[in-house]
């Protein structure tokens, strides 16, 4: 399929202050868009100027939720490239959250050729400074201009661009989280293996509870029990116990995280035990108490490997490895962000170079 190109008549002024740029508040001058209906299939490929998406109000992802999202970033190598870092892992990922939702399917090679495009086109606001990016967002949503509740037979997909630093306030530096015991995320059988906007409406009452009481995130337990640990907010979780680092199972409620997996085979090739495995919130309390939590730490594209600190749970504050980042945690970012930026080698074969900067 023919990418069409609609050049702006209005480029924009690029971001003067690296340092300032935050999360997904500034966006680049371009999206890509494509069009599926079930007679035509996708059609349409068109990269134009960043702006409003027309949408019927009958739309079905305005009604029944119907929408999947990615997240990726490009990074600007010091030797003057710029790169994305495991491309075909969200793409794959996006086709599995589509098969969920019942939205269609992507070609993955073109829309591997997509963001190439795409980021080529905005390479100049790929940021300078260290522990920036550009992210990419892509997404699709049902459009089904009627009210009845099937699957979806049109859908649309977009990618926009955003220059963005660190996902939190605090940066690299340990993070405060509350153990959630009364919402749940997600539940097996449902959808928390997809990255669909309903898993984060459903997170919102209790992050902006843990909020209001000064964690930055929540930690959530499984929607049955709520006795084993799932996540954290808009992260996977890892913690080092007595040597070991355990991390829970994805066994469907959870986000199969590209930097959980990106982590997982670093810490192995490193020598490190990882149990993929249920850890309940007994035993990780218990293991504070007894001393043996060495390190709490997040997972995820935007938030990269981010320290835990403070662990709230039942009202009782435990701190973890005395709220200072551990010598893994730091280890893992120091590691990932070196492949991602390009300052050193790529063993795994996990960046795909988009263009020269
Ligand atoms: C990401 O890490 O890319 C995410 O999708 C998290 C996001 C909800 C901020």
């Amino acid at each position: 399929m023919e990418i069409q190109f609609t050049p702006t008549a209005t480029p924009k002024e690029k971001p003067k202050d690296e340092s300032k740029l935050g999360f997904g508040k500034i966006f680049t001058d371009y999206m890509f868009v494509m069009d599926y209906s079930a007679d035509k299939g996708w059609h349409d490929a068109r990269i134009i100027p960043y702006g409003p998406l027309a949408l019927n109000p009958a739309s079905s992802v305005l009604h029944y939720g119907t929408e999947i999202f990615e997240g990726l970033k490009a990074y600007r190598t010091s030797d003057g490239e710029i790169r994305l870092f495991r491309p075909w892992e969200n793409i794959r990922r996006m086709n599995n959250s589509a098969e969920r939702l019942c939205l269609p399917e992507v070609d993955e090679e073109f829309v591997l050729s997509a963001f190439d495009r795409l980021v080529t086109l905005e390479k100049d606001w790929v940021p300078h400074e260290e522990g920036t990016s550009l992210y990419l967002r892509p997404f699709m949503y049902g459009n089904d201009p009627h009210l009845g509740v099937h699957a979806v037979h049109d859908a649309t997909f977009v990618i926009i661009c955003s220059p963005v630093g660190a996902y939190y306030a605090e940066g690299i530096n340990p993070v405060k989280i509350i153990i959630e015991d009364k919402d749940v995320r997600a539940v097996r059988g449902g959808t928390g293996y997809a990255k669909c906007g309903g898993n984060y409406a459903a997170s919102l009452r209790a992050g902006k509870k843990a909020e209001e009481k000064g964690y930055t995130q929540v930690l959530w337990l499984d929607g049955v029990e709520r006795k084993y640990i799932e996540e954290v907010g808009s992260m996977n979780v890892m913690f080092k116990i007595d040597g070991t680092i355990v991390t829970p199972a994805l066994l469907g409620s959870v986000l199969p995280g590209i930097t959980r997996k990106s982590c997982i085979e670093l810490l192995k090739s490193w020598g490190y035990k990882v149990e993929e495995r249920q850890l309940s919130v007994d035993e990780l309390v218990a293991a504070i108490k007894d001393g043996k939590l060495e390190e709490a730490w997040g997972t995820g594209t935007a938030a990269v490997v981010s320290p835990i600190g403070t662990l709230c749970y039942e009202n009782v504050e435990y701190t973890v490895n005395g709220s200072k980042i551990g010598e893994i945690t730091q280890r893992l970012y120091d590691e990932l962000t070196g492949i991602q930026w390009g300052r050193q080698p790529d063993p795994f074969s996990w960046c795909h170079t988009v263009c020269r900067a």
